[in-house]
């Protein structure tokens, strides 16, 4: 089965051609990163309007030397995203949709991000998912494609959120992520001693929070004279926040016993992130990371995911109307 996947719920407008949920036939996503980089961060107008402009352009390159007719279903993200962005992807899929009388699959953006390694493992279930991302961090009990719990979540900041935020700060640019990964490369991570994220009392056992560690930069920085010693603080933060998430996926782990592991989101692509889970390899844990080219926001992931739901029938069961962020997190409310 093909099925045409969209994706545009933030700053990447990205289409792709996914064969049976694993074979990327096609694939085409453009990065807006040049046009938000002025304004350290992800303008909403600047992005619905660039989707606008692109998508056209990027449908006709994604099925070139395809026919349409062999196209079996249509699916876009619809939510969570930036609601002006979101419309662009999925009104272009449903107009799509209807003019070639196929079917339209409304895919969660969330469970798309969550299928990336699926596309190219088979990955057994249960599952612990451990996604972050600029909006998101979250930690997830994936029993099958259709039962996911949220187990834990950030109570203010995303972590991705917070490497741009302390990337701004320091004057590194945007995104912050691969920015203070390459500087953290030659600082040394015991510079500062910096907070490993909320303390493990029972209610905030699987929960996580980033702007305490955010402000702790900003003091330190505030005591220090210039130049900053940029590569010391950029390992310092960055053992700091991957260490957060290890310490909370940990307490998961040894509650539920679960011995798999899948990492998803752009933060995934982290290098200190992904040396750290693989040192839990040795302890009899499966890990399977994002591929680096898919942790970001792509439309692979939402056309495989798509198959999953079409396969099932639960596509039209679905509803498509979580344009916010995803349910059960808002800022300072914990479960
Ligand atoms: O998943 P994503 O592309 O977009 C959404 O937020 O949905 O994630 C973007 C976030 C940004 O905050 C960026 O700074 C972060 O992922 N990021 C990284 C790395 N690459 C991207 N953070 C840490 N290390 C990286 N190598
Ligand atoms: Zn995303």
């Amino acid at each position: 089965m093909i099925i045409l996947g969209v994706e545009s719920s933030c700053d990447e407008c990205s289409l792709a051609i996914v064969e049976d949920g694993k074979n990327i036939l096609s694939h085409q996503i453009y990065s807006q990163i040049e046009l938000h980089k002025p304004f350290s961060g992800v303008v909403p107008e600047i992005a619905s309007r660039n989707h606008l402009i692109k998508i056209l352009e990027l449908f006709k390159q994604t099925t070139l030397g395809f026919s349409l007719k062999d196209i079996d279903a249509i699916a876009a993200s619809t939510g969570p995203g930036l609601i002006g962005s979101l419309v662009i992807g999925t009104m272009t899929a449903k107009a799509l949709s209807y003019a070639l009388n196929k079917a339209f699959i409304p895919v969660d953006h969330i469970e798309a991000h969550l299928y990336t390694p699926h596309l190219n493992n088979d990955i057994p279930f249960p599952h612990i998912a451990l996604v972050c991302s600029g909006g998101h961090t979250l930690l997830f009990l994936v029993e099958s494609f259709e039962k996911k719990t949220i187990l834990g979540t950030t109570i203010d900041d995303a972590i991705g959120e917070a490497f741009d935020k302390v990337a701004k700060m320091l004057n590194l640019g945007y995104p912050g992520g691969p920015i203070i990964q390459k500087n953290a490369l030659n600082g040394d991570e015991n510079f500062w001693k910096l907070p490993h994220g909320l303390a493990d009392n029972p209610k905030d056992r699987y929960h996580f929070s980033y702007s305490g560690l955010k402000t702790a930069v900003y003091y330190k920085l505030r005591d220090l004279d210039p130049p900053y010693p940029i590569a010391d603080i950029c390992a310092s933060f960055q053992k700091a926040a991957v260490m957060s998430l290890l310490k909370k996926l940990k307490n998961v782990l040894q509650d539920t016993k679960i011995k798999t592991i899948i990492t998803v989101g752009g933060v995934a692509a982290n290098i200190r992130l992904r040396a750290e889970l693989d040192k839990l390899i040795v302890s009899g844990y499966q890990i399977f990371h994002t591929p680096l080219a898919l942790c970001g926001d792509n439309a692979a992931m939402v056309a495989g995911r798509a198959y999953i739901d079409y396969q099932n029938n639960s596509y039209k069961k679905k509803s498509w109307d979580s344009y916010a962020r995803y349910p059960l997190i808002s800022k300072g409310k914990r479960l």
